[in-house]
């Protein structure tokens, strides 16, 4: 077990106090108690209130930060701190919509343009996990490692497809075909900072995905790097989060992946 630094106290306190609202509204879309104006609407009002619960404790907490967040956008420091939190009160929408309970918070702690922190939490399984720049990654308090699979053959990736008005199918649907031939199994379970965080703890050895936004995935880079693994954009460019494009390994599957996710993007340009 590992003590938490008072940094990661402060994003768990936050992430924790708005947990408890969207649990409970969870509850509500599964019983669907949900308000007249239709789900949608009440799921969106549960965003937008753990969001502010957010910002609240953690201005409370550390006042000249500055803030990205998904709902109410970029805010500058207003100290020489140079940090800002990044944060996504709910990622996993759709899950929680659905009353499927794969969904988390996300925030992670920005300084000049590299992440320094990040903290994913999924309230319905009291999954915590957390990283430090150069600290390790933790689940629960315990050591994160990412898995040592060497081999395609037995590697379980994740990703997240595209969807109605969003994303590019046909070069996803090649990008899959391709990884579909060579590995053991495909996930896409909807919520980006949880399948990166399950790359952290070794439960999936790799995660790509792209048209992402960089709440969706600044928490979980730390928590890969720090959990032994690497991360890159797509092409294996050093990660810039606003490319929205990720690929996350244990490492050792990196490069074999890189080039199945190459090749759809090869036959496009000759097609
Ligand atoms: C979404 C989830 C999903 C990913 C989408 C994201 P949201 O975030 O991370 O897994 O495939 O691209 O937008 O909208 O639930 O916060
Ligand atoms: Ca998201
Ligand atoms: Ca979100």
């Amino acid at each position: 077990m590992a003590t938490r630094s008072a940094l990661i106290n402060v994003m768990a306190k936050a992430a924790e106090k708005a947990a408890r609202g969207l649990k409970r509204d969870f509850g509500e879309v599964e019983n669907l108690q949900v308000s007249r104006k239709g789900p949608a609407d009440f799921v969106s009002a549960a965003d937008l209130k753990a969001e502010k619960t957010i910002r609240e404790e953690l201005s409370r907490a550390r006042p000249g930060y500055g803030f990205l967040m998904e709902e109410s956008g970029a805010v500058a420091p207003s100290d020489d701190s140079g940090r800002r939190w990044i944060v996504d009160p709910l990622d996993g929408t759709t899950n929680f919509l659905h009353g499927l309970p794969q969904f988390a918070i996300s925030i992670a702690l920005e300084e000049r343009g590299e992440i320094i922190a990040g903290l994913i939490y999924d309230p319905i399984k009291d999954d915590l996990f957390h990283a430090e720049r150069g600290g390790g990654a933790f689940h629960n308090d315990r050591r994160l490692r990412v898995s040592s699979r060497n081999r395609l053959a037995e590697s379980l990736i994740a990703t997240g497809a595209p969807y109605i008005g969003h994303g590019d199918r046909e070069r996803y649907l090649g990008e899959i075909d391709a990884v579909m031939e060579q590995t053991a199994g495909i996930r896409r379970w909807g919520s980006a900072a949880l399948d990166l965080a399950y790359v952290a703890a070794g439960r999936f050895d790799a995660f790509w995905e792209w048209g992402l936004s960089a709440w969706d995935i600044a928490a979980g880079t730390i928590l890969v790097r720090e959990a032994g693994g690497y991360v890159s954009e797509l092409n294996g460019k050093t990660i810039n989060l606003e490319s929205g494009s990720i690929l996350a390994s244990n490492n050792n599957i990196h490069s074999d992946l890189m080039k199945l996710l190459r090749k759809p993007l090869g036959n496009q340009r000759a097609r």
